[in-house]
């Protein structure tokens, strides 16, 4: 279901550079339950953005549902974490001015209107 092979993330600054994943490979199975758990700065949103897509490997590859989405433009990773993914994050993101079923409502109108 997904599938992360050699997954390596560094992220750079003028002046420093870190790691924050290295080398990472998992098979996770439809149907299956998995928690990433370590301490705070070992890298676990840094492979959760990753994997919901909302953030780029350095190197590795990805593939979710059969789909090698490595190479998928923008748009279209929009369009599939829209139609395939949930993700909770840590702060929520919520459209403060909204009340809670227009902010549920709000991305569905935007895959109606993507299909
Ligand atoms: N946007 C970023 N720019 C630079 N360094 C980052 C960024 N995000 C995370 N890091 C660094 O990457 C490492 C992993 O961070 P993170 O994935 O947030 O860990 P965790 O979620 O396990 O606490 C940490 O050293 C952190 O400081
Ligand atoms: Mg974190």
């Amino acid at each position: 279901m997904i599938r992360l092979q050699n997954i390596e993330k560094v992220y750079r600054t003028d002046t420093v550079e870190t790691l924050a994943v290295n080398g990472i490979s998992l098979d996770i199975a439809k149907g299956e339950f998995l928690s990433i758990m370590g301490p705070s700065g070992c890298g676990k949103s840094t492979l959760l953005n990753i994997m919901g897509l909302l953030d780029e490997p350095s190197k590795g590859s990805i593939r979710i549902a059969g789909q090698d989405v490595s190479s998928f433009s923008d748009q279209r990773l929009a369009k599939f974490r829209n139609e395939q993914l949930g993700f909770i994050f840590q702060s929520y993101h919520l459209i403060n001015d909204l009340q809670v079923l227009d902010n549920v409502e709000l991305p569905l109108l935007y895959r109606s209107s993507s299909a």
